[in-house]
């Protein structure tokens, strides 16, 4: 087995605004359907800020860990959608919002819908360098800002929400496998007029065989069978990938964490929005083999494993 160097997630939180909007309530004013929708992704409504910001979603969901802020000394927040262009960062203005002092090290990443996947791995290798004790990671989204709501093909698809942890040095295995396929990044991206743009049946193709690659390359290197794999949190963005992908894995689909029925797809907010709903719910045992796997705007693609500690 590859040797592990260890963090420990200590905390989850998660925020969802108050204003859900259901799939009846979009095809008022868009060309489709409760019934297209919910076969073709399996949503049924999404949460829509009002005039809440992205850093505003990120400190609710920080809140919600109810954990000693005091030292912390790290904060990155994984988003496309910031709440400034360039800079500030929304992890600065996080931490100046919440009076967090011990903070030192803070910074936004870019990684599209892999973002939050990527931001743990780097807070895991912050962490074991020596650089930063305590990091919260966050993933936070106001996609409303930037959806068409003119194009079918997209706006039935994002929601916005904020999802986050806590780590710090443990005993919990942590690695992760990134990655990047250098050929799509004309396949969906934010345009210049601040419009999400994309070619669905590109990012569908690539997302089924990312999650399955991504999930049989965690298993080789931790020196797992898949049986032995007890939940997997994916990228919330379409039931119809995670299905296919558990056909072709040949992995019971109730192992897969889904909760997109109720969040839409929230990109980088979305695998912590459901990491915290499951450990919400108690079901989360000490040694369980947990994978987050993800895929997203680059293109790039992802997973963490960390065998869960309470
Ligand atoms: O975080 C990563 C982000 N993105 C994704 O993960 C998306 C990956 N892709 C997908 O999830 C799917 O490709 C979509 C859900 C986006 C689309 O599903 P699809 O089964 O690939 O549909 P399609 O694009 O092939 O379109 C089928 C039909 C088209 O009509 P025609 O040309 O067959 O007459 C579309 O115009 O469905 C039509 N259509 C709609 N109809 C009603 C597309 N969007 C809608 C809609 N309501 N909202």
């Amino acid at each position: 087995m590859q040797k592990n160097s260890s963090i420990k997630i200590s905390h989850t939180g998660s925020y969802l605004p108050s204003n859900i909007v259901s799939n009846k309530k979009l095809s008022e004013s868009v060309d489709t359907s409760d019934e297209w929708i919910y076969s073709h992704t399996g949503i049924k409504e999404r949460h829509f800020v009002t005039d809440e910001c992205a850093s505003d979603l990120a400190i609710n969901a920080i809140k919600s860990m109810q954990c000693d802020l005091s030292d912390i000394d790290g904060i990155i927040v994984a988003t496309a959608t910031p709440d400034f262009n360039g800079f500030p960062s929304t992890a600065c203005i996080i931490s100046e919002k919440l009076k967090m002092s011990s903070v030192n090290t803070a910074f936004d990443l870019a990684a599209g819908c892999s973002g939050f996947i990527y931001a743990l791995e780097t807070a895991r290798a912050l962490i074991l360098s020596g650089t930063c004790n305590k990091m919260i990671v966050v993933g936070t989204e106001v996609l409303s800002k930037v959806i068409d709501f003119d194009d079918r093909n997209t706006c039935v698809l994002f929601g916005d929400g904020a999802g986050c942890v806590l780590v710090e040095k443990g005993d919990c295995i942590l690695n992760s496998i990134l990655g990047c396929a250098n050929d799509g990044a004309d396949k969906l991206y934010i345009s210049r007029n601040n419009h999400i743009h994309m070619n669905g049946r590109a990012v569908y193709t690539f997302a089924v065989k990312a999650i399955t690659d991504t999930i049989k390359e965690i298993c080789e290197k931790n020196n797992l069978s898949l049986e032995d794999i007890d939940y997997i949190i994916p990228h919330q963005a379409n039931s119809r990938i995670i299905k296919a992908a558990s056909q072709r894995l040949k992995i019971d689909e109730s192992k897969f964490f889904l909760n997109l029925d109720k969040t839409a797809n929230t990109s980088a907010a979305s695998i912590p929005i459901a990491l915290d709903e499951l450990n919400s719910s108690g079901v989360l045992k000490d040694g369980d083999n947990v994978i987050f796997v993800g895929f997203g705007a680059g293109l790039t693609y992802g997973g963490n494993y960390i065998k869960w500690k309470n």
